[in-house]
């Protein structure tokens, strides 16, 4: 019997309705809608609003649509893996809270932080439990409610991030089509220039660390920007390399979301051309966990069987990585 491979079989998303513009973000830092656009490519990003809301409600919508669209009945689903930086609360886990919003009862979940990596990390652990054999029906969620962490003062990080939520069905293929290869990638040691301070074990929430801001999202954006461009393009070229792939096999690139001159900077080191790098950046900003399941539903429809997907993607920890997949369905 041929290789089982992990296929991605449907995509669901959610995006809130609030769009927070370039023009807005102009009143509340010294910033403006032409520095943005030529520095990030970002024109909006959207918010999730309302008390008590968080990452669970976003990825609750994106789960529902994706059993809806696949047509799969939620008693059948064997695990659902939700990637994400922004967890409605430390523990329990929201894999868990959003397998009890949509009726997951026989599915097990955890979460998986790897930051805005986090969904090439999650595909590449979750096409394992298919591979197996022993599993039919896995769910991945990338979701984040970033204006959770986001200080609205802070122009280095408040113009870039935006809320939103995106899932994909992985089930088994024989035919040669879903998850041909992964690499992921860690270097504790850049920690130090994306994260947030306190909030953890090391530095507990007190009214000191409150005070101070240390529960936002802190970035030394520079720096960040240098890591991302060397080792997006690396981690991706290294996948095409491994796989013995041109630029001209590669139909799609679904780069992370986090600024278009690193995606434009991954594309021309792949040798790809404008037409084949899937972008939203624009829309949405940087959702963090949700920018490529975002890009599959937003894209999806453009997708036909059989076509050679990369993935690639780089953020806090630093954690980076590269997906290859082969397209396992038509949309009509
Ligand atoms: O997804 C997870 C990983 N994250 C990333 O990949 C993000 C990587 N970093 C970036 O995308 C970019 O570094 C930023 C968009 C965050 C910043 O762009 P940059 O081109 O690296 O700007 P910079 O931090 O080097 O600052 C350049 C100048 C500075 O002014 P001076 O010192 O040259 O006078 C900043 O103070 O731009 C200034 N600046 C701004 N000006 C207007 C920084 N942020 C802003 C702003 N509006 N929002």
């Amino acid at each position: 019997m041929s290789k089982i491979r992990a296929a991605i079989t449907g995509v669901g998303g959610h995006v809130p309705e609030y769009r927070l513009t370039n023009q807005e973000l102009e009143t509340l830092v010294e910033t403006s809608d032409e520095w943005i656009i030529t520095r990030t490519g970002i024109k909006e990003r959207r918010i999730l609003k309302g008390e008590g809301m968080g990452t669970s409600h976003m990825a609750e919508k994106a789960v529902k649509e994706l059993l809806q669209k696949t047509n799969t009945d939620p008693l059948e689903v064997d695990f659902l893996l939700c990637c994400t930086t922004t967890p409605d609360f430390i523990f329990p886990a929201t894999g868990n809270l959003i397998c009890d919003m949509v009726g997951l009862k026989n599915a097990f979940s955890y979460d998986m932080n790897a930051a805005c990596s986090g969904f090439i990390f999650g595909l590449a652990t979750a096409c394992q439990y298919i591979e197996t054999g022993k599993y039919k029906k896995v769910i991945v969620v990338g979701a984040d409610k970033m204006s959770s962490i986001i200080n609205y003062k802070d122009r280095a990080t408040c113009i870039i991030f935006g809320d939103g939520a995106a899932a994909v069905m992985l089930e088994p293929n024989t035919e040669g089509l879903g998850i041909i290869d992964s690499i992921c990638r860690t270097d504790g040691s850049g920690a130090q220039y994306l994260g947030q301070k306190a909030g953890g074990s090391r530095r507990p929430p007190t009214i000191e660390s409150v005070t101070n801001g240390e529960h936002f999202a802190y970035q030394e954006g520079a720096t960040v920007f240098k890591h991302a461009v060397a080792n997006m393009a690396q981690v991706a070229a290294d996948i095409m390399e491994r796989n013995q792939l041109t630029s001209s096999d590669v139909k799609w690139l679904a780069p992370h979301q986090a600024n278009k001159r690193i995606i434009d900077a991954t594309a021309q080191r792949m040798g790809v051309d404008d037409g084949k790098v899937l972008m939203n950046i624009e829309r949405y900003g940087n959702t963090t966990n949700g920018t490529i399941p975002l890009l599959l539903w937003d894209f999806e429809k453009q997708f036909k069987k059989g076509d050679n997907m990369v993935m690639a993607a780089f953020g806090g920890g630093f954690t980076w990585g590269s997906i290859y997949l082969k397209w396992a369905y038509d949309t009509h």
